[in-house]
């Protein structure tokens, strides 16, 4: 478990992380989310203590392996150094855009370097290089230079380096900001496996919002180094929070006429069944606006913007209550 209290951090005058107070789950995949310059990644490189806090501390909880009743590690991250700062960095393992790998060594020798650092022998570093590139599915490529490999195969390689020193919390700096929309789909669901089989708490820092959808249980939006808001992906996305509205931008331009409703249908509810079967109970006519059905991890959910006229406005408002559907009153521009 990661507990951030009262995290503040500045830059000279410059207040980049204001009072945070948040907690992230041990075996969660949590996004940071938010505008660039938000602090996003700034909060990400206070877990490992890449920044220092100007107040407020991390404590980082880890039930003890050997699972001894009387005894839960918890280490500071505030008061670390020296050497324990080293251990704990080994269990705090990190990703990046850019990936950041030697581009002058092969791959093999990219994912073997922590483990060489470590003074391994080097027939065990064979067989946990040998290992990772497995898990990462780079092993065809291990003679490869980086500048041989498309991003998403850096990308593997950083993440297989990564894992080399077994971590328990992997942080993932916009890992898939530099890669198209199909790598990017490959990449998420290589960490969802590192995750799930691994075990690792993963949290990860995206303005991307299909990254969000795709892999984070629970996200916080994070604004001018304030927090705005902590919860499930798609409650957020369900209850259209309006922290996270200024961060989507494809809301449909709405008829001037009339009142448009958003609905939001949850998992393998039938949107379509309600709203034929409602204009039939009605005895009204509306038009649909606009419709989206969006992935959230393994659930599909569904959002239907419809425009009804005025005068049916009340008893269609007092349907959708009564079916107890998530719904929002849209303002036109015109209103
Ligand atoms: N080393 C630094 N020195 C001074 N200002 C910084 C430094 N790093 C980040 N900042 C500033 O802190 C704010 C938050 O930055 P950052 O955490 O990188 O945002 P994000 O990752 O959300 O885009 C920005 O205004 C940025 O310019
Ligand atoms: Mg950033």
């Amino acid at each position: 478990m990661i507990t951030f209290t009262n995290v503040t951090k500045k830059y000279n005058d410059l207040t980049a992380l204001s009072n945070i107070n948040l907690t992230i789950n041990d075996g969660e995949i949590f996004g940071l989310v938010g505008p660039s310059g938000a602090g996003k990644s700034t909060l990400l490189r206070t877990i490992n203590k890449l920044e220092e806090l100007d107040d407020g501390d991390i404590v980082v909880t880890k039930k003890k392996q050997d699972n001894s009743l009387s005894d839960i590690d918890k280490i500071s991250v505030r008061n670390l150094k020296g050497k324990d700062l080293r251990m704990f960095r080994k269990k705090v393992a990190m990703i990046f855009q850019h990936f950041a790998l030697l581009q002058t060594k092969n791959v093999y020798y990219n994912i073997a370097l922590p483990l060489k650092c470590m003074h391994y022998k080097k027939d065990v570093v064979e067989k946990r290089v040998n290992e990772l590139a497995e898990i990462v599915g780079i092993s065809d490529k291990l003679n490869n230079k980086p500048n041989q490999l498309s991003g998403g195969e850096r990308q593997r390689v950083a993440i297989a380096r990564a894992l080399a020193l077994e971590p328990e919390i992997l942080l993932c700096d916009e890992a898939t900001s530099a890669l198209d929309p199909q790598t990017t789909k490959q990449i998420l669901n290589l960490l969802k496996k590192i995750n799930k089989e691994l075990g690792i708490t993963i949290v990860l820092v995206t303005h991307q919002m299909e990254v969000v959808k795709e892999i984070c249980q629970r996200i916080a939006i994070i604004q001018k180094g304030k927090l705005l808001e902590v919860g499930k992906t798609e409650d957020l996305f369900l209850s259209s929070s309006s922290a996270l509205k200024t961060l989507v931008d494809d809301q449909p331009i709405l008829p001037k006429d009339g009142k448009s409703i958003k609905l939001y249908f949850p998992r393998q509810y039938t949107g379509d069944s309600l709203i034929t079967r409602m204009a039939r109970e009605l005895n009204i006519d509306f038009s649909i606006v606009w419709g989206k059905l969006e992935n959230f991890g393994d659930d599909v959910l569904g959002s239907l913007v419809i425009n009804v006229k005025d005068k049916d406005f009340i008893a269609v408002l007092s349907y959708i209550k009564n079916e107890k559907i998530s719904f929002e009153v849209l303002e036109s521009e015109g209103n």
